[in-house]
């Protein structure tokens, strides 16, 4: 394997000189640049990162942790992660959580030892300890908050996304309301809940029902049937993300339910899949690849200029109207 010194001979200047070129870090006349960057080119030689992260202390990587990767919406997440990264000649690598608050903590310090740049986390967790396990790596909270932790954020305002979802079910005739929410003490799940129940009060929609579980299809067809069960009258219920909305879908069929005939749905993300379903599904979009995007943008400022003020990004959500709801005969 071409070394740096069988660049350094090539060229006919020293190592230290080659070390200077590549990582741009001293003094180098025009001349000796020139017959480096041509050496390091014809010998197609790769400088080793390992190595150069030891001598400067960065390894320009960002370690992006994911609750669940199997849910549509987190993919687009890391794919703006991935774009803004990339931009800035950053690295990312992966971590999935699976919802595992130990599996979250054992990436945090494998990826620490591997001594990433900065994190960016999703965190799996309701109650946390995840500020001791981070450490002084400067870090970006996508998607979750964390109460009581002042560091840089990128979440959508999901209270108002629940209430654009209960307006529309009332705009639509709806009087009496479900929702099917996310895991209790979890910011994103909390907030939406907290919408859901502000704009029932404030429209004077009956709450006929509220359930707390898994952001899954199975949590949502297994808790939509429960909610139909031996049921009748119209009913708007709005799920807490739209896997939860999937299930429930499924839930309706099986139990003999018309969707939007008898039941209007509202989900809540806009994941690619939500236009495919049958009925198509109305939903909250939430802007998962800017989400993805503006953290690590906001992670590689604060990696540039670590003295910054903190910063609370919140993204705005929108109605997006489809099938799964219905005006009231
Ligand atoms: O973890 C699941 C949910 O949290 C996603 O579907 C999305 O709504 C995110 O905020």
């Amino acid at each position: 394997m071409t070394t740096i010194r069988d660049v350094a001979a090539r060229a006919g200047v020293a190592v230290t000189t080659v070390s200077r070129v590549l990582n741009e870090s001293g003094p180098v006349s025009a001349r000796a640049r020139l017959r480096v960057e041509e050496a390091v080119r014809s010998l197609g030689y790769l400088p080793n990162d390992v190595a150069r992260g030891l001598v400067t202390g960065v390894t320009r990587t960002i370690a992006l942790i994911l609750p669940d990767i199997t849910n549509p919406f987190f993919p687009t997440m890391a794919r703006g992660a991935e774009d803004a990264a990339r931009e800035r000649g950053y690295t990312v690598v992966l971590g999935n959580s699976d919802n595992d608050p130990a599996r979250e903590a054992e990436y945090i310090r494998l990826f620490r030892q591997r001594r990433v740049d900065g994190l960016a986390i999703a965190s799996s967790r309701a109650v946390s300890a995840l500020p001791e396990a981070v450490g002084d790596v400067p870090v970006v909270l996508i998607d979750r908050l964390l109460d009581g932790w002042n560091v840089d954020s990128v979440v959508t305002d999901n209270a108002l996304g629940a209430e654009l979802a209960v307006e529309h079910l009332a705009s639509l005739g709806h009087r009496r309301l479900a929702h099917l929410g996310g895991p209790a003490g979890l910011a994103s799940a909390d907030e939406r809940l907290r919408g859901f129940r502000a704009a029932c009060e404030r429209l004077g929609a009956e709450i006929e029902d509220i359930s707390r579980g898994p952001f899954t299809s199975e949590s949502g067809y297994e808790r939509g049937l429960r909610l139909l069960g031996g049921r009748s009258g119209e009913l708007g219920v709005t799920a807490a993300n739209d896997m939860i909305a999937c299930g429930f879908l499924q839930a309706a069929a099986d139990a003999g339910f018309r969707v939007p005939g008898d039941v209007s749905v509202v989900g809540f993300d806009d994941i690619p899949l939500a236009r495919l379903l049958s009925p198509p599904l109305t939903t909250i979009l939430q802007p998962a690849y800017a989400a993805g995007r503006t953290a690590i943008e906001r992670l590689a400022g604060r990696l540039e200029r670590p003295d910054q003020p903190i910063e609370r990004i919140t993204l705005k959500p929108r109605l997006v109207v489809r099938r799964s709801t219905r005006r009231r005969a």
